[in-house]
């Protein structure tokens, strides 16, 4: 039996993501130490959602910050570090985190950060994606956990759900659809990871051999 990682949450906002992974973990669907939640944002609802469900929260705030990207960053490894998420023990989710983070970051915790897009990747990356989705005209969407690799949106994909898009269908009521597919997409691929079942291969260049 492999020793179970820390799994580290980065959120903004509401953190139903992060809700439904934590209540995954407690159910005992997921062998993985919840060890905290960090919010760049103060008013995160989701810090008490964690704080509820036991698990130890932080705040750095983002706003007003002055030094760099890597700058700030750091300071989050450093707060993951107090709580052994390194690269090594832990495992890192992105949970509506709304921040670009750095390239170090990524190197540092190299296929050990995880994040979930709300559109079938490679299409609609970035901002907005359910309306970019809708704008196209596609008529189904969905949700994409992937490892987070240097790009946006774009690392090697652990798995994807699907939603179909209907006639009248707005950014809202197309989002919400999706939100509750991610919530069972995003505890899935953390349980695979947690366990072993899925890796990162690195390869060297995606576009190799066009
Ligand atoms: C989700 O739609 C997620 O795909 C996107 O941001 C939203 C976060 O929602 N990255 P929540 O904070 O998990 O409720």
């Amino acid at each position: 039996m492999i020793k179970s990682l820390n799994l580290g949450i980065l959120i903004s906002g509401k953190g139903s993501n992060m809700e439904a992974i934590l209540k995954a973990i407690r159910k005992k669907r997921i062998p993985i130490k919840p060890a905290v939640v960090i919010s760049n944002n103060p008013d995160a609802k989701g810090l008490e959602v964690a704080k509820k469900l036991g698990v130890p929260t932080e705040i750095i705030p983002s706003k007003g910050f002055t030094g760099t990207r890597w700058e700030y960053d750091q300071l989050i490894i450093k707060c993951l570090e107090k709580y052994s998420v390194t690269p090594k023990t832990g495992l890192i989710c992105l949970a509506g985190f709304m921040r670009i983070i750095s390239p170090e970051f990524i190197e540092k915790y190299k296929n050990k950060i995880l994040n979930i897009h709300p559109a079938l990747l490679p299409s609609f990356p970035g901002l907005h994606a359910q309306k970019q989705a809708l704008d196209y005209g596609v008529k189904y969407s969905g949700c994409t956990v992937h490892f987070v690799d240097s790009g946006v949106d774009t690392g090697p994909i652990i798995l994807q759900e699907i939603v179909p898009v209907k006639d009248g269908d707005t950014e809202e009521t197309l989002s919400k659809r999706i939100l509750a597919k991610e919530h069972i997409a995003y505890a899935k691929a953390v349980k695979l990871v947690a366990e072993g079942k899925v890796k990162a291969i690195n390869m060297a260049s995606k576009n190799q051999g066009h």
